[in-house]
């Protein structure tokens, strides 16, 4: 049987891709944000999953404002990396998960949470940076990954409880593939930012640290956060983090923190990242 083996939270800010692609990792800027993800990148290595359910909000790129699926599942073969503007990322294609995929939306969908079924899109930074920071640049991404895109970007989000829930109905979709895979389920976005606005710039490391020390061991209370708080503490973009806790509630509730890296700033954001492991 496919099992939910650990996973990842990252932010995912573009400008963190953007430095990745034009060789400045180095530069004084950027050396301890991505210093933080040194041992994650080995962590990886270790693990060596077999397909990645990645949750990560489209920025208005596939999606435009003309549809605005609040969750939607790929179904794709392969995903290509989005022009969002300045040209496709120079990153290698995304490669599906169809059957698992397919096997995901079955059960997830049957147990009344009611997902968009996408089998053509491109991905944009919000699924791109965050395989960039774990895996680095490689020439091909070393496993399959199913994009999993949450609406954050148009009001009304999904509530964080809702998206808690979610999580357990991907815990026991996945737990009932029959193949023998070995799955992560990531959670991107965050942490506190807002990109507009009389408050823009926000960062919020108070919020962030609480959210971040009570991730593993209390999802429960975080899961109780209303939609109007994270915008009040975390900013407008703040919002991202109820996708955090569609990664935790598809992990064991006994779940272990093995890495936290919080940096600041990266662009406008406080950069926030995770890694849990279930018992095995
Ligand atoms: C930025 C964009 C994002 O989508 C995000 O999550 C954080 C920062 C930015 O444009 O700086
Ligand atoms: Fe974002």
């Amino acid at each position: 049987m496919a099992r939910i083996t650990g996973g990842v939270t990252t932010s995912h800010v573009p400008a963190i891709g953007a430095a990745m692609d034009l060789g400045k990792t180095d530069e004084d800027y950027w050396r301890p944000l991505f210093a933080g993800y040194e041992r994650s990148k080995a962590w990886m290595a270790e693990q060596e999953p077999d397909v990645i359910v990645l949750v990560y909000n489209d920025h208005a790129t596939a999606f435009s404002l003309e549809m605005i699926p609040t969750f939607a599942i790929g179904t794709g073969e392969r995903y290509e990396s989005a022009d969002e503007g300045w040209g496709r990322r120079p990153v290698p294609v995304v490669e599906g998960h169809p059957d698992l995929a397919w096997h995901i939306a079955q059960s997830v969908i049957q147990d009344d949470f009611d997902l968009t079924i996408v089998n053509e899109m491109d991905v944009d930074h919000g699924l791109t940076v965050p395989l960039s920071l774990m895996f680095g640049q490689p020439d091909a991404w070393p496993c399959k990954v199913i994009p999993f895109a949450v609406n954050v970007v148009v009001y009304p989000p999904p509530s964080g409880r809702r998206c808690y829930d979610l999580g357990h109905a991907i815990r026991k979709a996945v737990e009932s593939f029959p193949d023998d895979l070995n799955v992560q389920v990531w959670g991107t976005g965050g942490m506190s930012h807002q990109l507009q606005g009389e408050r823009v710039g926000l960062i919020n490391t108070e919020f962030d640290t609480e959210f971040l020390d009570r991730f593993a061991s209390d999802p429960e209370a975080l899961a109780s956060i209303p939609h109007i708080d994270y915008v009040r503490e975390a900013g407008s973009e703040g919002i991202e983090l109820v996708m955090w806790l569609i990664m935790r509630g598809a992990l064991a509730p006994d779940a272990k923190e093995v890495h936290r890296h919080y940096h600041v700033p990266a662009s406008n954001t406080a950069v926030g990242h995770l890694i849990l492991e279930n018992p095995r």
